[in-house]
């Protein structure tokens, strides 16, 4: 087991509904110092790429974006926001991102002064369930023409669609805990063997 997965089964909490609480170190309080290693890791597994740019959605990716940017040369981390509004002035580049979680649609915006073609991104964020932030994401780099190198997740939801639907489509998807199931019962959690 790795570091991450060593803190979920210590402090990751399985919830009713296939919800996994990591709120004491990951999305609510953070742990700093767990970010750091995963930032390491992420350079360590994205190491050699040109990576000039983090790219991350409001609100959880952001803390661990920053972090994660320390180790890949300090390169400045921009977020897109989600707006329930459409008053757009053609200055934005904007993606659907609907949110099953939450049962609604969020538009998911980032400034064009922020992201173009000479942009190599990573993307970075806390979970991948369904994908639809990723897709949003995806498509906010493909309309900029910027180029994914990479797609950097700390717990992916094996048993979820996103990461098969993300990784089908070429993306060098790298997480670093993938759960494979979990019961609320017992609270046992099962990882992926990586
Ligand atoms: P997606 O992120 O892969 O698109 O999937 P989905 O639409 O299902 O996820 C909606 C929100 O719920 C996302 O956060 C996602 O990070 C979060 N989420 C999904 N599964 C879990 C889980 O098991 N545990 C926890 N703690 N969160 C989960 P969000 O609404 O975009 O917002 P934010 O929290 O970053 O603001």
């Amino acid at each position: 087991m790795n570091f991450l997965e060593e803190r979920i089964i210590k402090d990751g909490i399985v919830k009713e509904g296939n919800i996994l609480k990591v709120d004491s170190f990951l999305n609510h309080q953070m742990d700093i110092g767990l970010f750091n290693e995963m930032g390491a890791e992420f350079a360590r597994r994205f190491d050699g790429l040109p990576i000039n740019k983090i790219l991350t959605i409001e609100a959880s990716g952001i803390g661990i974006a920053c972090i994660v940017a320390e180790h890949f040369g300090n390169v400045p981390v921009v977020f897109a926001k989600k707006s329930q509004s459409v008053n757009l002035d053609g200055e934005m580049y904007m993606a659907d991102v609907a949110s099953f979680t939450h049962k609604n649609t969020n538009h998911v915006i980032v400034s064009k002064k922020f992201l173009d073609s000479s942009d190599h991104v990573l993307l970075i964020d806390d979970f991948l369930a369904n994908g639809c932030a990723l897709q949003g994401l995806i498509s906010i780099c493909d309309e900029a023409g910027a180029t994914v190198e990479g797609i950097g997740i700390a717990v992916e939801k094996g048993f979820q669609p996103g990461g098969e639907k993300i990784r089908s489509m070429g993306y060098r998807l790298e997480s670093l805990a993938i759960v494979e199931s979990m019961d609320a019962k017992t609270g046992n959690i099962i990882f992926r063997e990586q």
